[in-house]
Order: C-alpha cells, then structure tokens, then sequence
C-alpha cells in the first residue's frame, strides 16, 4: 500500500524535517496536517484570517471560489433553489439526505410544534427601547433561551441535541418577528398551524388586528412574497466555515450551551464586512442615490486612503460571481414587478453593477457581487425595514449554524477551539516602582 501522501518542512537553519501528513478530501484542495509541526521544528503556523486554514473537517457546504460553485451536501444550489424549500433543505442540511415524504412532514410538525416561545420571554423584549437595533435584540433574546433550557439539555444525548437544533430553527422567526413587532409598538402575532415557515413569519411581521385598522389586504401572504422570502431563507441557509458558522463552531467546542453558541453566531454576523452587509447595500444604494453619482463611489472604493468599501461587492472565497446573487437578481424581476415596480434602487444596483464589473480595479481583484448585494433589494419590497435586513440572515442561517453544531458534537474527534499567536509584545522585564517609571 503506497505510504499516505506527506509533505517533508526542512529547516534550512539547522537541517531538521518534517513529514507531514496530506489528507484528502471528496471535493477542493488537499490538507497538510500541520499538529505535529510544532513538536517537529519548533514553529507554529501564521495566517491571520485564516485565508488559507481549514479549522475542520465537514461534509456539509462545498464552495469552489474560483468556478462560483455552491453545493449543500452536494446538491447544487440552484437545483435546490429551483426544487426544494428552506425547510426540506434545512433537513439536508442537517441530516445529510433529502428527506423523504413522511420524513419531511415529521420535520415540519416538529418544527410547527417549537414555534412558540414561552410568554415570559416576552417580557424581555420591554427592557429593550424601541429604537433598540433588532440584531441587539436577537443577540439577547437568543442567548437567554439558554435560561429556558439549561438544565434539561444533555448535550451528549443525540435526541436532545435534535429537539435544541429544532428549537432553534423554529423559534427563530417568531423572535425575529417579535422584534420588529416590539420596535413598531405592535402587539406580537402568534405563529399559525395552517402556514408554512416563511408565510408565517411575514404573518408574524405584518398582520394587523382587522379591527384596528380595518381588513388588512394580507399582502404578505401572496405567494410572489412568501415563495421568493422562501427561496432567500434556502439562499442564506449555509455558507462552509465564514465567519459566523466558525464563530459558533468555536464556542461550541467548549461545550456551550447551543443557545449561547447561536447568540454568538449571532453576533459575528451582524458586522457589515459579513451580515450587516446587505442593511450597508441598500444604505449605499440610497446614499448614492443616481446613477450620475456613481462614479463618485467607485472612485472612493478605490481610493486606499478612504476606508469606504463597494457593500455587497468582494469575497473571501468566491473570485468568480456568488451564485446565490445570480439567482437572487432573477428574484429580484418578479418581486419588484408584483410589489414595487421601477423600483430605482434596483435600476442603480444594476448599473452599479455593470460599471464595477468593467473596471479594471474590481477585475484584477476578482470582486464581483456577493449574497448581500441584491437581497436587500427583495427585502425592501417586502416593506421589511433595513435595520432588519441582517435578522433576515440570521434567521436562514441558524439552519447552517445548527447543522454545523451538530456536526461538530457527533465527532468524536472534536476538540476545544484554541489557536495560538505570534507574540509581538514587550520580552520578559521586571516591575518597575511607580518612582522608578
Ligand atoms: C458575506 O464568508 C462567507 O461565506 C460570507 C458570506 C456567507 O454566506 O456567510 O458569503 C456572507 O459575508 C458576504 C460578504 C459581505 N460583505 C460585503 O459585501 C462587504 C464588502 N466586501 C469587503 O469588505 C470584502 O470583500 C470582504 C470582507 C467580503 C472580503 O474581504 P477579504 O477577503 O479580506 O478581501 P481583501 O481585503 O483581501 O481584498 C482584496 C483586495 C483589497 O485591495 P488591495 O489591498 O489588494 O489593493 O480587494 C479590495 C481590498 O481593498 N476589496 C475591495 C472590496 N472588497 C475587497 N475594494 C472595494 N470594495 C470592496 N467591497
């Protein structure tokens, strides 16, 4: 049996090697297992961002950046965009199959049955001013579901660990609703047996007591509006090791409560150079606001002295076009023409689009446009407000995030998340008394 592929290091400084093992994987490049380089030859690795570590191994998401490739557990992202729903997807997602028919529906009855959340929870949301910023909110109402079920989560039990993935997925969207329900002074709409997952949350989001404000017109419930939120929840659902997922790998490896792990998912996703880039796209859109004041923009992002960076452009892994944005600018047209016709900031994304992807700054760099781009375009036309546009994000990827958790907890192998540093700081100096400073 030929011997397992390696790498040899070789030190020129004082001729030690080492072989290191190379692992393979099913798609994308090979590994160099680099545990052992340490005890070996003394150093450990660099690589501030992780640009070019893999923290894990996982059979979840496949991203080719250079092809613009996105498979879920090897389907193809638009076949499942153009077959499956979020909720079957969230079961591949975590189960690592398509689901069969009574398969599915149990799924669904489970999560239609965690879709509640518990009326004190509720009262959490009085403490928050109504100007609050609903990612402040989702961070704190998550995280406190872990005051809810604590005490009776065996994380070493794999049934519970289901129940709290399923929580979780669940009650999402009733929090996500909550929010905004809380930040307009609306009382908050209890989830539905009779709707599916996405036409209960805009339920949740816009259903008004017909008798204050007369028949609302259930705009919500139009299929153009549910299916398309539908089809951005499956969009959003995964994305590999980005920043959130490994935020929520890491604290899951110390054994974190799952609620506390999603909060700090949670978290890392609301910056705008990750989650918060889609609420900074429509802010940019609207900041530029005419197709002649483009070029201004383009000049700015390209200007390393301005920190102003193109919203919703560039990528770690893709250098090619995100698919998902391909398939959420096809959305766009039906939305747009069904709620919100001629909408300008759909016309000047497109244009913006267009001049940056023929100029040679974003050439050379291979920036192209990412998830984040067109999806707050949808959203708007929704009428779902910008400052909720990175809570719509949230609630889709808890299926990853949760999906990751549980990869994480069955592997036997797992250990706690620890990385070390390149100590750049003062050397080793005794104290000084304050009258010797
Ligand atoms: C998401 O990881 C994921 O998978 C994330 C995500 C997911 O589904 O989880 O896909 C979701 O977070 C999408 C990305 C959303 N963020 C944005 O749209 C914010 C704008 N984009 C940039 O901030 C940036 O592109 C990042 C953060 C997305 C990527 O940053 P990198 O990989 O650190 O890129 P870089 O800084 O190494 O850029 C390389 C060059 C630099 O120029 P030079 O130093 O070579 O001259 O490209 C430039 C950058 O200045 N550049 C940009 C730019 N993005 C990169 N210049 C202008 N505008 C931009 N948007």
């Amino acid at each position: 049996m030929a011997d397992p592929k390696c790498v040899i290091v070789r030190d020129p400084a004082n001729g030690r090697e080492a072989e290191l093992p190379v692992r393979e994987g099913t798609l994308g490049p090979a590994v160099i297992e680099v545990r052992d380089l340490p005890s070996r030859l003394g150093y450990f690795t660099y690589d501030p961002g992780f640009v070019s570590t893999a923290s894990c191994r996982s059979a979840i998401t496949y991203i080719d950046g250079d092809e613009g490739v996105l498979l879920y557990r090897g389907y193809p992202i638009e076949q499942l965009a153009e077959h499956s729903s979020f909720l079957e997807t969230a079961y591949l997602l975590i189960h690592g199959e398509l689901p069969r028919p009574a398969e599915l529906t149990r799924f669904t009855e489970d999560i239609r049955r965690e879709s509640l959340i518990h009326e004190t929870l509720r009262k959490f949301f009085e403490g928050f001013h109504h100007d609050a910023h609903p990612m402040a909110m989702m961070v704190g109402v998550v995280g406190s579901l872990s005051a809810f079920y604590h005490g009776e989560l065996d994380i070493d039990d794999p049934a519970q660990r289901y129940i709290s993935a399923v929580r979780l997925l669940a009650k999402m969207p009733t929090i996500a609703a909550a929010c905004y329900r809380h930040s307009v002074g609306l009382p908050f709409v209890y989830p539905r047996a009779d709707l599916d997952y996405s036409e209960n949350f805009l339920n949740m989001m816009f259903s008004v007591p017909s008798l204050q404000y007369g028949e609302d017109a259930q705009w919500y419930l139009d299929p153009v509006a549910t299916r398309t939120l539908d089809l951005l929840f499956l969009l959003h659902a995964d994305h590999e090791q980005n920043a959130s997922t490994s935020t929520v790998r890491l604290a899951s490896s110390t054994g974190a409560n799952p609620y506390a792990c999603i909060a700090a998912g949670i978290a890392a996703l609301w910056g705008p150079a990750h989650g918060g880039a889609n609420e900074a796209v429509l802010e940019m859109l609207q900041e530029i606001g005419r197709p002649e004041r483009i070029p201004r923009f383009i000049a700015r992002a390209k200007d390393r002295n301005d920190p102003f960076r193109l919203m919703g452009f560039g990528h770690r892994v893709y250098k090619n076009y995100d698919p998902r944005a391909q398939i959420i600018r096809k959305a766009c047209h039906a939305v747009l023409e069904r709620f919100s016709p001629a909408d300008p900031l759909f016309e000047l994304a497109m244009r913006l689009e267009e001049i940056a992807l023929n100029d040679a700054y974003f050439i050379e760099r291979r920036l192209y446009p990412n998830v984040d781009f067109y999806s707050g375009i949808i959203y708007r036309a929704l009428n779902i407000p910008v400052n909720m546009f990175t809570v719509m994000f949230a609630i889709a990827r808890t299926a990853g995030w949760v999906a990751h958790w549980l990869e994480l907890k069955a592997d036997p192998g797992q250990r706690i998340g620890r990385p070390r540093q390149l100590y750049v700081g003062a050397p080793r100096r005794d104290y000084l008394p304050p009258a010797a400073r």
